[in-house]
């Protein structure tokens, strides 16, 4: 136990610390069978699972999952197609747009938010909707582990979408991936996997602790050069989610930090209430596609929206926000549902 709890240190600082590009790390088993890791003296350390003991942590890569109208509620597991092969789907249609959802650390494909813009999407587009688990991964109450996964999360999922392309000619301009906290940062790795030439990706809190804090260089983290567009909610600023700006527009509601309203203090310890919000907010952004709701105007800061300074440049925050928005946005929610004001 002891040593175990030595090695989690040394994951964590190295974590810290591992800021050095690795080349090798495009390798097909990286991530499910070693990681590379960067020590103090920035001297690189290959990280063989095989060297470790089994007990008490979890491999495995992640799951993908397709919904369509087709298949609302019964999704069809995806595989990564072994050598060049094709992508093989009953369900994926090619005439259609790819969105990519998923979770962060502790949480799995099932929990309710992901769920619920799935079925939103569906109910307003005809659209191929892919859910990513990487539970095995994320469910590592090691926060330094999850953390290290999330680059190889991104390489699969960018894996599963070069295959799209290739097997449906769906080109990347037709994929939007959108993932919450350590999620968000697997995303970041998806986009960069994919040249940054998907069409957006949406961060919703991106994780903070080993990503901003430290702040790692852009290649290590969800940043405008992963997309087209990338814009991100922030509700736990500062804490558990990115307190500046790296989007192309960064929203902050409520000021973008802890304590969003309808989150006491007690919930914020017991279910990172505040952090939970932005996917919250982003689901119900779905419903507006008038882009009425969550109404947004470009400030320098919260303490001069506050006052009233800023009415001038105004966008819609979630899912319908324009993909030339630029800077950052303020606005106000409700404390319940609906959240629009
Ligand atoms: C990890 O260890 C195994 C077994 O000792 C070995 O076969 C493999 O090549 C090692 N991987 C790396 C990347 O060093
Ligand atoms: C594929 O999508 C197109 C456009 O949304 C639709 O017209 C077509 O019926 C879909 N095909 C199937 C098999 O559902
Ligand atoms: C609104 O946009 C205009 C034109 O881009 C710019 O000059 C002005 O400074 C912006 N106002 C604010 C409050 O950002």
């Amino acid at each position: 136990m002891l040593a175990w709890r030595r090695l989690t240190y040394v994951v964590f600082l190295c974590a810290c610390l591992g800021t050095i590009e690795c080349e090798d790390d495009t390798k097909d088993d990286y991530g499910s069978s070693w990681l590379m890791l960067v020590d103090e003296a920035f001297n690189r350390h290959v990280l063989n699972f095989s060297d470790l003991p089994s007990r008490g942590m979890r491999f495995g890569k992640p799951d993908f999952y397709l919904y369509t109208r087709n298949n609302r509620d019964d999704p069809e597991v995806l595989f990564i197609p072994k050598d060049d092969n094709c992508l093989k789907s009953v369900y994926f249609n090619g005439s259609n747009d790819i969105r990519v959802i998923t979770h962060g650390w502790m949480s799995d494909y099932q929990v309710g938010w992901v769920q619920s813009i799935k079925d939103s999407l569906l109910r307003h587009y005809d659209l191929n909707v892919m859910t990513v688990d990487w539970s095995h991964l994320a469910k590592n109450p090691l926060y330094p582990w999850s953390a290290l996964s999330a680059k190889f999360v991104g390489k699969q999922i960018a894996k599963l979408l070069d295959s799209c392309t290739k097997t449906y000619g769906v080109g990347r301009d037709r994929m939007y991936l959108i993932g919450h906290s350590l999620g968000a940062q697997a995303m970041g790795y998806a986009g960069r996997f994919l040249d940054g030439d998907v069409h957006r990706i949406t961060g919703l809190d991106p994780a903070r602790p080993l990503f901003e804090l430290p702040l790692l260089p852009i290649e290590f983290r969800l940043d405008k050069s992963d997309a087209h567009y990338v814009d991100i909610i922030h509700t736990c600023a500062g804490l558990f989610g990115y307190e500046d700006s790296y989007g192309h527009a960064d929203f902050y509601p409520n000021e973008g930090t802890t304590d969003q309203p309808g989150c006491p203090a007690k919930r914020e310890l017991l279910d990172s209430c505040s952090h939970g919000r932005a996917a919250i907010y982003f689901e119900e952004s779905i419903e507006y596609p008038s882009g009425n709701g969550f109404m947004a105007y470009r400030c320098d800061s919260w303490k001069k929206f506050k006052r009233g300074l800023c009415k001038e440049n105004k966008t819609t925050m979630g899912y319908h926000s324009s993909s030339d928005s630029r800077g950052d946005f303020y606005l106000r929610t409700n404390s319940a549902p609906p959240y629009a004001i």
